[in-house]
Parts: structure tokens; C-alpha cells; sequence
């Protein structure tokens, strides 16, 4: 990781009384003061120390360590030159998207899954996922395009499984109301209660078709083709040039070093994938790295038509079958032929696609939030296909893993939910594992019916 002013143990910390004064070893777990039950304060006793360094020997430590320059290029315009270098700085809009962190995973869930792995934490984006990075790139060129151009009444549409629409209507919202309208088509019920609040939320048009998202694409398609509104959906290639810095930023974090790496992602709409590869090959051709990683796309069974072709050679639509991995249920990915390229020119020896059967995805998402993660569904997704990945063999357990969650938990709660309840329609396919359910319980309010629940010992 790209620290280079490490920072070294030191001082002496106490527990400090702001009653009576006493101090005490912060080592031990204590809340108030035990000689007059006032409340503590946490005190450096060498906390003077720190005054060996002036204030600007200070401001340069810390801003050596966030590197904070102009406050736009915090997130994923620090690589402008790469996405969208026309557009000058005050038109960038940022909400606070990219820099998302790389988290261990600890050494449980490295043995349940097979190796030792990082999970990159897209949910902790703004709205909640990766999609944040190609809405920022869009939406900061749609802003620069009213700008140069003059333009009013743009009206911004897309199709999605509702993290696209969540994503839009957010950036959408940052601009004036009297130049762009918002507008997202979902699938009738095939949005989380979660995800749907998201757009309602931003106040943007919310409009509900029957079927699944490949239909509510088509009409998307149909009304970019036909009519004058801005596509926010991944088929425009502004939404791709932010994307990309997800392939930017997990080589930073890896200190620019790929080698021996397999980075894993969950494949839908396919437009995710293509950024990530692309991204790869930017930095590849500019040499900043001097090679490309291993790609592992997942899906699941009921929406695999990208494994499908890597292991028939043929590229089919499919229709899909319900899937907990919701946002990426996608039986036609609009990316594909762009997917396909990129294989062919770059890497042809390094892709491989696996499917994964729906109680595998839950297993994976369910263990690795057991094990300090907020991974949503298809984070599970990635999870499950990497740790089938090793087991058949496709990939060494002594490679370095970065695994992509494109989103967080708490959209997919309500599958989560359903995991617990037991309550998955038939065709999911899920049979829930007692050792994965976890449910509240409603007890008296008495410290010792607690106490005695949960054999506590008295001090
Ligand atoms: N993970 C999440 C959380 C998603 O929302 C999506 C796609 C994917 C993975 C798959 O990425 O489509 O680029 O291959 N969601 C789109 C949407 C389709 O409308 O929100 P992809």
C-alpha cells in the first residue's frame, strides 16, 4: 500500500478522570472512574512530544498521507488525463466517489474461501456502488456540455436493475433542476425496496415496466435512438471512462505491482468488466505497470451467458432465471462485443468466466459479512465464484486476489432477509443453512434474565 511515512508506536495513553483526576492503564476495560464514577477522558501523557514538530512539519505528514490537492480530484478525477481530460476542473462534479478501500479478508474467511484475498468495498460509494465512478464521469461531461453548448432541458435516462438509476438520479440531482430532468425505467419488482427508495428519494421520474431489465433496456435503446435524452446507461462510453478507474485505483493500492494478480467481478450488463479491462490496458500501454492481470468474470447460473460462451466458443441470449445476484441478472449484456475484443487483443490467456449456483452466492455473501465485510449480493457472487475457481483448478491459491463487491449489504437486505426467513420462491433454487440464519430475540428488560442467557460471569 502506498503509505511512505509510516507512523511508529509511541506515547503513553491513559485513562483520564475528568472528576477526580485519577489516571489508569488503558489497557484494562473500564468506562467510568472506579474511585468516583465520573466519566473518562483518553490522554496522551507525552502528547508534548508531538510539539517537536512544527505545525507545517505536521500538515505535511497527514497530506502525505491523503495527498489532498485540489478537493474534486479527491475521487476518481485524480486520474483525469486518463478519463476525460477535455473537461477542465470546475466542471467536475464530485460527491465523494472512488478511493474506495481494499479491505483483508481475515484469516477465517481466507481458509473457508481458499486463499488469501482482498475485497475492494464499491458500496462504500456515495450511492451505495460501483456505479458511482461512470455516473460521476458522465454527469461531469453533461455538465460541461450544458455549459459550452447552453443547453436546457436535458433530460437524463436509463434502464437498470436499480443501482444505475440510484447512481444517475443522485448525480442528476447535483444540477440545476431548471437544465436536466432525471428519468430511470425499472423492472417492476425486480428492485430491492432498498434500491427503489434510492431514485425516489433524489426526486427523480420514476417509471416501472413489466419484465426484466433486458426489456426496459430495449425501450431505453429505443427512446436514445429515436429521441433527444442523454443515455446514462453503460452503453455510453462516458459512463466507461470512470469506470475505469477502478482498474486505476486498485493498482495504486497495489503500489503499481500486478504481478501474479486475479481480479474478480461479477458480470450483468457487462459495461463493469469492460471498464475494468480497459482501464487495465491504459495502464498497461502508458507503462505504468508492466503487465496485465488475470481477469475471473462470475455469474450466476440463472444469467451466465458470458460463461456460456467461454466454454461453448458461442455467444447466446439467454433468458434469465430469478437470482439473488439481482443487479447482474442480465440475460443479453449490452457490453458483450466489447467484452469479446478485449479478450481477443489482451487478454486471450488470462480471462476466465465461472458460474455459481445461487445458494453459493448467498454462502458468500453471508460468510464474508460474518467476517467484517458489507458485501451485497453479487460481492457474494465474486466470492463464490473465486472460491470454485481454486477448487476446480482454474486458478492458484498462491496468486493475489482482489475481489470486487460492487455494492453494499444493505441493498440486498431484504434477500438477506429472505435467507433467514426461509422464504425464496421455488425457482431460486435456495435452501437456506441453519448455520447461516441469525434472527433477533425478544427478551425482558433485566440485566440478569440477560446475564443468565448468555452465561455471563459476575465480576
Ligand atoms: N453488481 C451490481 C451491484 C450491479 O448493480 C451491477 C449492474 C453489476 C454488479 C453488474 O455490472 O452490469 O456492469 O456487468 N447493475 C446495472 C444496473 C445493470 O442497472 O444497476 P455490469
Amino acid at each position: 500500500m502506498y503509505l511512505d511515512n509510516m507512523p511508529k508506536p509511541f506515547g503513553k495513553m491513559v485513562y483520564r478522570c475528568i472528576g477526580c483526576g485519577r489516571s489508569y492503564d488503558i489497557h484494562n476495560f473500564i468506562y467510568t472512574c472506579p474511585s468516583c464514577k465520573s466519566l473518562l477522558r483518553i490522554e496522551n501523557k507525552e502528547f508534548d512530544k508531538l510539539k517537536q514538530k512544527t505545525g507545517s512539519q505536521w500538515t505535511q505528514v497527514f497530506d502525505a498521507r491523503i495527498k489532498p490537492k485540489e478537493y474534486k480530484l479527491m475521487g476518481i478525477f485524480r486520474f483525469h488525463e486518463l478519463i476525460l481530460p477535455i473537461i477542465p476542473i470546475e466542471d467536475i462534479i464530485y460527491l465523494g466517489e472512488g478511493n474506495t478501500p481494499v479491505v483483508e479478508a481475515n484469516d477465517e474467511l481466507s481458509t473457508w474461501v481458499g486463499c488469501k484475498f482482498f475485497v475492494k468495498m464499491e458500496g462504500l460509494n456515495p450511492s451505495a456502488s460501483f456505479k458511482d465512478r461512470g455516473m460521476a464521469s458522465a454527469i461531469s461531461y453533461l455538465n460541461h456540455v450544458i455549459r459550452v453548448k447552453d443547453l436546457d432541458n436535458v433530460l437524463g435516462i436509463c434502464a437498470s436493475t436499480g443501482d444505475t438509476s440510484a447512481a444517475a438520479a443522485l448525480y442528476m440531482s447535483y444540477l440545476p433542476k431548471s437544465k436536466v430532468k432525471s428519468v430511470v425505467l425499472l423492472p417492476e419488482g425486480k428492485v430491492t425496496p432498498q434500491q427503489l427508495s434510492q431514485p425516489l428519494g433524489s426526486g427523480a421520474i420514476v417509471i416501472e415496466l413489466p419484465g426484466v431489465f433486458d426489456d426496459c433496456m430495449e425501450i431505453v435503446e429505443e427512446l436514445a435512438n429515436d429521441y433527444n435524452v442523454f443515455l446514462l446507461n453503460s452503453k455510453n462510453p462516458v459512463r466507461i471512462q470512470g469506470q475505469k478507474t477502478y482498474a486505476y485505483e486498485v493498482a495504486q493500492q497495489l503500489d503499481w505491482d500486478l504481478s501474479d494478480l486475479v481480479v474478480v467481478v461479477p458480470v450483468g450488463n457487462a459495461g463493469n468488466i469492460t471498464a475494468i479491462m480497459e482501464g487495465f490496458v491504459d495502464l498497461y500501454e502508458l507503462g505504468i505497470v508492466d503487465e496485465l492481470p488475470a481477469i475471473l468474470a462470475v455469474q450466476s447460473y440463472h444469467a451466465d451467458p458470458v460463461v456460456k460462451w467461454m466454454e461453448t466458443g458461442k455467444y447466446q441470449p439467454m433468458s434469465v432465471k430469478p437470482s439473488v445476484a439481482q443487479a447482474a441478472m442480465i440475460g443479453d449484456p449490452v457490453s458483450f462485443p466489447k467484452v469479446a475484443r478485449l479478450v481477443a487483443e489482451h487478454f486471450s490467456d488470462r480471462f476466465h468466466a465461472i458460474a455459481v449456483t445461487e445458494d453459493e452466492i448467498m454462502e458468500g455473501m453471508l460468510m464474508a459479512n460474518r467476517h467484517g465485510h458489507v458485501v451485497c449480493t453479487q460481492g457474494g457472487e465474486s466470492i463464490a465464484g473465486l472460491k470454485k475457481a481454486l477448487k476446480q483448478g482454474i486458478i492458484k491459491a498462491s496468486a493475489r486476489f482482489v475481489v470486487n463487491s460492487t455494492s453494499h449489504q444493505l441493498k440486498f437486505a431484504s434477500f438477506q432477509q429472505m435467507y433467514f426467513d426461509n422464504r425464496f420462491d421455488p425457482e431460486y433454487e435456495i435452501n437456506p443453512k441453519d448455520s447461516f440464519k441469525n434472527s433477533p430475540i425478544r427478551m425482558e428488560a433485566k440485566a440478569s434474565v440477560i446475564a443468565d442467557f448468555l452465561g455471563l460471569q459476575r465480576k
